[in-house]
């Protein structure tokens, strides 16, 4: 089976790369990261990568003179490498209209929060200043507003009264781990498309497209 070629986007810690390494672990699984691109060097998810065997590059944006000069050379590194779908996963870095739209229907984010609630940064603070008692991550296509492109999973977990922003965002993770390996799979295999703004599911049982964890 040919695998398709997967680029992850990181700035820091990299667990949700590291659970799209894991899925890929698995001979079926349709996607393969065949590059991960770091803004910041240094970033821990790049030793992740280099102990899976992965090419890294790290890409720092202060070395560009503008957002769209940093976007066009990234977008140059994702050709050369033959990428053709892009996972961020904790890139702290906002791209700009032009990238987005040459990868549109082809890129995806992941949030912690059920959005379109508590986008941004924070987002944990936000939850428990909100006082909600419920939170998660979505998993949706990226589009040129931050945080707000077609939601393709979301995973759900509780908010407990005696949460902080860790224990919280600990918990989101674990669903996290689980949604975006998902999404990727679905997304490589044709189950999910973009299509005129809207996610189109094919073979994708309503069941699977919201995961829950209501574990501490
Ligand atoms: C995750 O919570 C993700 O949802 C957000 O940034 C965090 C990245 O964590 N976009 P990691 O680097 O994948 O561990």
């Amino acid at each position: 089976m040919e695998r398709v070629r997967t680029a992850v986007l990181i700035s820091g810690r990299g667990s949700n790369l590291q659970a799209l390494i894991d899925a890929a672990g698995d001979a079926a699984y349709p996607a393969e990261p065949a590059l991960v691109v770091s803004n910041v060097a240094g970033a821990a998810g790049l030793a992740r990568a280099e102990q899976a065997g992965i090419a890294t590059c790290v890409l720092p944006h202060r070395d560009f003179p503008s957002r769209a000069a940093f976007d066009a050379a990234l977008h140059e590194l994702l050709e050369s490498y033959g990428i053709a779908l892009v996972c961020l996963a904790g890139f702290m870095r906002l791209l700009g209209p032009r990238i987005v739209a040459d990868w549109e229907g082809r890129m995806l984010n992941i949030h912690p929060s059920l959005l379109p609630a508590f986008k941004g940064l924070d987002v944990h603070r936000q939850v428990l200043d909100a006082g909600v008692r419920v939170s998660g991550c979505t998993v949706h296509f990226v589009t040129a507003d931050l945080d707000a492109g077609p939601v393709i999973v979301q995973g759900v977990v509780p908010v407990l009264p005696d949460d902080d922003e860790e224990r919280l965002a600990r918990r989101v993770l674990s669903v996290e781990h689980r949604c975006y390996p998902a999404a990727l799979g679905w997304l490589a295999t044709g189950r999910v498309r973009l299509q005129d703004g809207c996610v189109r599911y094919r073979d994708v049982p309503s069941r699977d497209i919201w995961i829950s964890n209501p574990e501490v």
